[in-house]
């Protein structure tokens, strides 16, 4: 590749809670990776979810689409606030800064959500599954599908009889599920050449239609094995055997509801890093987390998944593998002495830092490499 083509423009939503924090720690490991492997940066901020409302009156403009379709990829911090306390949730649920996400995700056509669980050697300590559990290793990848499904079929509440009734429609189209399936088959491919598709095809008239699909596209991937997983049993093999898994395909809700299972799997949420990948190159890339706004400005919230985010976006957007992989480098590295609160147990040997701490260690072992 030529040098003028290692250019590139990265959106940056920085977001709500502990969002500015983690994005500030993450950035400064981009700028130390591209310093360190000769690739250029331009950076391009965008609004989304409560700053935008704040600013805007709505969660998203057509000005941040407009820009982040400009752009390579886009990092994102996290959005939104405390229900319970934010003026943003007086608001009609199409005005809160959910909806601002749930909106880039349909606008962008980002339709496969990768969702990383990873039990690094130096975490064992932090996961809570017991020891013969962790020894058999975890390391896995759920493909959620990301703009179809309960989240985006038809709503509504009616009053029927003096009763209020609400429906949320879960709809899915042949091609929606097809495009995914060929996702993670080509994921599959890559990795350990396993795939579960996890649904609830002995109820969901939707689920049986993913089970059709899905062993269509299997015939074109004879080298994968493909096994079939009802979403009840898959929510308790992830704890019983989280070795079992490689790549894990579902619809939006299961997904979401397992991503987060998944994530403390592995020992902290905060060390999940997501991709949201449209057709093609282009990505959004966010941590799995929310926004914590509990401990937002108090240095404590953990940097590393959206740092792991930026190696995951130098990796399938950008197509900076020695980065992405000198990026993971670190992160291990800094996890052996160093922790942020989540992480951290009595007596493991590591020292408590704060998240400015954490992000300035893991850019330090960049340019040291
Ligand atoms: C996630 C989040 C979002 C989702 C919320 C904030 C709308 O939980 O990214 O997993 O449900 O998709
Ligand atoms: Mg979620």
């Amino acid at each position: 590749m030529s040098e003028k083509e290692r250019n590139y423009r990265v959106g940056v939503i920085r977001g709500d809670g502990i969002g500015p924090e983690i994005v500030s720690e993450a950035l400064r490991v981009l700028d130390a990776a591209s310093e360190r492997f000769g690739f250029r940066l331009e950076y391009v901020p965008m609004d989304l979810g409560g700053c935008s409302i704040d600013k805007y009156g709505v969660p998203l403009t057509e000005e941040t689409i407009r820009l982040a379709k400009s752009c390579d990829a886009v990092l994102m911090g996290s959005i939104g606030g405390d229900p319970r306390t934010s003026p943003w949730y007086q608001l009609e649920p199409s005005k809160r800064p959910e909806a601002g996400l749930l909106g880039i995700r349909k606008a962008l056509g980002l339709f496969a959500n990768l969702r990383f669980s990873v039990l690094y050697d130096d975490l064992k300590d932090a996961c809570p599954l017991r020891k013969d559990i962790a020894d058999e290793g975890i390391d896995f990848v759920i493909l959620r599908e990301l703009t179809g499904g309960l989240y985006f079929g038809e709503k509504k509440t009616e009053t029927i009889n003096g009763e209020e009734r609400a429906t949320d429609v879960l709809a899915y189209s042949a091609s929606e599920i097809r495009r995914i399936a060929v996702k993670a088959y080509d994921t599959a491919m890559l990795r350990r050449r396993k795939l579960t598709l996890v649904d609830k095809a002995n109820v969901l008239e939707s689920s049986r239609l993913w089970r059709k699909v899905v062993g269509e596209v299997a015939k074109d991937y004879p080298q994968v094995e493909t096994d079939y997983m009802y979403v009840d049993n898959a929510a308790m093999q992830l704890i019983r055997r989280p070795s079992q898994f490689d790549v894990v395909l579902t619809e939006n809700m299961f997904g979401d509801i397992l991503s987060d299972e998944a994530s403390m799997v592995t020992g902290s949420i905060g060390m999940q890093p997501s991709a949201s990948l449209a057709e093609g190159t282009f990505g959004l890339y966010e941590p799995s987390h929310g926004s914590a706004p509990d401990i937002a400005g108090t240095d404590k919230a953990n940097p590393l998944a959206t740092i792991l985010s930026v190696a995951c976006m130098l990796r399938y957007s950008l197509g900076e593998e020695e980065a992405a992989a000198a990026i993971e480098k670190a992160v291990i590295e800094s996890i052996s002495r160093i922790r942020t609160q989540d992480l951290k147990a009595e007596g493991d040997g590591t020292r408590l830092v704060g998240c400015t701490e954490m992000g300035s260690y893991v850019a330090g072992q960049i340019s040291a490499v």
